[in-house]
């Protein structure tokens, strides 16, 4: 089949049929398909759409392109979450080892940072010694001794999606929901998973900023998963400011252990984390209501199970025995640390989320290029949340920098980043809506 010809159907608006997407994957995975080739469908498709069919044959074909784990000797159900992504979104940090906890088991296979969102594998690279690449043989082990195991994509899982998604990257294709869609769930179908939950964020720091868009994204996602047979549900979450009150890497990880121990907790983020708790228990057939889900998720939290768990994760893959105890003595810090004091008063109404992901990317804590070294130390903390009164001089948050000149770049991108007015802005709720099959 040649892969013009599969172009030229494309272009002409009529959908591809099972055997057109199979050889355009296979020439995608092997090379035999150019690079403009491969560019000009993935435009046509991002100008054209495609039928839902069309999805899930996309999807199952990139799933085939390498090899598809199986966890069927587990003895739990398997189950995972996967984030649309966002700024300060350490969800996964908490949430693996709160349904493990529970009696799940959760392979999670995590990503790197993208654009202006952080990526969970690039925080867990934050601890040392942490082994985020294990092999099958060990990661296998920490799921089924621990109960869960936060690490990276490994190269022989949907070895399709890498080769397009780089050229998606740089072709202006990135933004499609059937591209999304086939991209997300081939790696979540290759990783064997028996449910899926997806956190679909909507909003200025997420890639669908609108609710209509992030909507149709989950739709998409859900009918998708479904028609490829893995019971999948989704919510829709606000990514309107930064879920957790840190940014950045070790600055993340350090405040998912203050959420898990109690420490400290951002209340928007422990209402998204245990609503998408809630909604794998119910997935994965441990609880039986919500209510039921809910008083699982929150005693695996306030028993300190959870915390035990994930210092459980980290020490089998290679870390420190007592990381929850003494993360900050173990997690590398900024030499400059300085609070952005604001010059006015007022509440804080509005927070260009995605320009505060861009100032932590441009402190070093994410990629302009794939081959770049991030820097861990660097991030933004004590972000100040949306409904925060503010009077002249308080911090709106606080900037961990690597220089002084990096931290001036980033000291003003948060004043620009913040909007303050006068009267106390409507509190948005972090939990949308709930998307399931039928809805
Ligand atoms: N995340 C992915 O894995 N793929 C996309 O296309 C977009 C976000």
């Amino acid at each position: 089949m040649l892969p013009q010809e599969i172009v030229r159907k494309k272009r002409d608006r009529q959908p591809l049929a099972p055997d057109e997407i199979a050889a355009f994957v296979a020439g995608l995975t092997d090379g035999s398909f150019s690079e403009g080739q491969v560019a000009a469908l993935g435009m046509a498709i991002f100008l054209n759409g495609m039928e839902r069919d069309e999805a899930v044959a996309l999807t199952l074909a990139m799933r085939d392109s390498g090899t598809v784990l199986d966890w069927s000797d587990m003895p739990g159900p398997v189950t995972d979450k996967h984030s649309t992504g966002g700024v300060g979104d350490n969800v996964s940090l908490m949430l693996a080892p709160i349904v493990a906890t529970c009696g799940a088991y959760v392979p999670m296979i995590s990503g790197r940072g993208l654009g202006h969102t952080g990526g969970t594998l690039d925080k867990m690279d934050a601890i040392p010694g942490y082994a985020s690449q294990p092999d099958k043989a060990l990661f296998r082990k920490v799921v089924r001794e621990v109960g869960c195991a936060v690490i990276g994509q490994t190269a022989d899982l949907a070895p399709a999606d890498k080769r397009f998604y780089a050229i998606r990257d740089v072709t202006g294709t990135v933004e499609s929901i059937p591209l999304i869609t086939a991209s997300i769930l081939s790696k979540k179908l290759a990783a064997g998973l028996q449910s899926l939950v997806l956190d679909v964020k909507a909003g200025n720091g997420a890639f669908m900023a609108t609710k209509k868009s992030a909507s149709g994204l989950a739709q998409s996602l859900v009918a998708v998963a479904n028609g490829a047979g893995l019971p999948t549900t989704a919510l829709m979450t606000d990514m309107n400011q930064p879920l957790a009150s840190a940014a950045g890497n070790a600055v993340e990880v350090a405040n998912a252990v203050d959420f898990l121990t109690g420490r400290a907790r951002d209340r928007r983020l422990e209402e998204v984390t245990l609503a998408l708790a809630a909604e794998m228990l119910l997935a994965a057939g441990i609880a039986s209501t919500h209510r039921q889900a809910e008083s699982l998720a929150g005693n695996a939290l306030s028993s300190g199970r959870a915390a035990d768990v994930f210092g459980r994760m980290v020490s089998a893959l290679g870390g420190p025995a007592d990381f929850v105890e003494k993360y900050q003595t173990y997690l590398p810090q900024a030499p400059v640390i300085r609070p952005v004091k604001s010059g006015k008063s007022g509440f804080v109404t509005a927070i260009a989320s995605r320009d505060i992901g861009i100032a932590v990317v441009a402190l070093g804590g994410g990629r302009t290029k794939p081959e770049d070294v991030i820097d861990h130390a660097v991030g933004i903390t004590a972000l100040a949340p949306v409904g925060t009164d503010i009077a002249k001089g308080d911090a709106l948050a606080i900037v961990h920098a690597r220089n002084e000149a990096d931290a001036d770049q980033a000291e003003a991108a948060v004043h620009a980043a913040y909007t303050l007015g006068e009267g106390r802005p409507r509190m948005p709720r972090p939990v949308i809506r709930r998307i399931a099959l039928s809805s």
